[in-house]
């Protein structure tokens, strides 16, 4: 099941909207440098979900907003600001796999994959210029948040006293912060009430760290042909999530376990203690909350879907 499934099941977007997107994307990584062209075509094309734009066209439409061309630039910009922020991603946790093909800088190295993500960056400021300056301020703001976000993750490397909280306000800057945007935003363009706006901004930043927690959580239990991407790769750098810090909160020898490079032994701990069940009944909590922000939307297929994503956020396998 992929996004596309979900959102499909409920037809609350059409094939011609999504293909909107989609050409818009096209056009938006093109250069006069081939190289350029050809780094930034290879991930914008490498069959992400898309998962981005959909949820700012479903918060579009959740709140009836009258003209959908009104809300792909909106959409375009977000998937532009959470690939060209992949591509960086991937140069600094040293990852050659993303999406089951090699990432920009195992293919072209260091210095392209740099270039290409603020290529990719600067061709959003670009197509920003259109928007009005609610939405270009929300977007600036949100990619601050999701660069000092990745700052305070970093920092926090290899810190086991790290809390909880912490965590989850990290994950609340590095990724519920973009949803956000995208679900918020979308609102604001549709002419939604404050009220209305306010609850399609919670219900991103919800979303977007059940989904974070997922994704930290497949990192510790999946491989890398089910990802499409390096796994257990947070371990090995540090990163702690929320299943580690369960862990070393309860055992002795959770430190030793999780530092050891036997990945597979880590996880047979953290399933045994119970660690990563935890971690998804946070998340479950979160996708949620989520979902209950969603009772202050007019009842429309699209709101049925943006409870839909909230499901699959935790359900997903990949
Ligand atoms: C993926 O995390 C990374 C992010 C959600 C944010 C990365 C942000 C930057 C690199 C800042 C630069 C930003 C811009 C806009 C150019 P992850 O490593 O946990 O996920 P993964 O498993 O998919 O790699
Ligand atoms: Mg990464």
């Amino acid at each position: 099941v992929t996004v596309c499934d979900v959102v499909d099941r409920r037809g609350a977007i059409t094939d011609g909207e999504l293909a909107l997107v989609e050409d818009a994307l096209r056009e938006a990584v093109v250069s006069n440098v081939g190289l350029l062209s050809r780094a930034a075509e290879h991930i914008i094309l490498s069959g992400g979900k898309r998962l981005r734009p959909q949820l700012a066209l479903l918060a579009y439409k959740a709140l009836g907003g009258p003209d959908i061309a009104e809300v792909i630039p909106l959409a375009v910009a977000v998937e532009l600001v959470h690939t060209a922020s992949l591509v960086h991603d991937d140069i600094t946790d040293g990852s050659d796999l993303r999406r089951g093909q090699s990432t920009v800088n195992a293919r072209w190295g260091h210095t392209v994959a740099l270039l290409t993500g603020d290529f990719i960056f600067i061709q959003l400021l670009r197509l920003m210029s259109v928007l009005d300056s609610r939405i270009i301020q929300g977007i600036a703001d949100c990619c601050l948040a999701l660069v000092e976000g990745e700052a305070e993750h970093t920092l926090s490397l290899g810190d086991t006293q790290i809390t909880e909280e912490g965590y989850l306000r990290i994950v609340g800057q590095k990724t519920g912060a973009l949803f956000s945007a995208c679900t918020e935003l979308a609102g604001t363009l549709a002419g939604g009430s404050p009220d209305q706006v306010a609850a399609l901004r919670d219900y991103g930043l919800h979303l977007g760290t059940a989904f974070q927690i997922r994704d930290d959580t497949l990192d510790l239990t999946s491989t890398s042909e089910e990802l499409g991407k390096p796994v257990a790769s947070d371990l090995r750098q540090g990163k702690m999530s929320l299943a580690p810090l369960y862990a070393l909160q309860r055992s002795e020898c959770a430190a030793e376990v999780l530092s050891s490079p036997d990945s597979a032994q880590a996880e047979r701990f953290l399933q045994s203690i119970g660690a990563i069940d935890y971690a998804m009944k946070i998340a479950a909590e979160y996708a949620g909350a989520a979902k209950q922000c969603l009772r202050a939307l007019p009842r429309r297929k699209a709101t049925a879907a943006l409870a839909d994503l909230a499901d699959f956020a935790i359900a997903r396998a990949r």
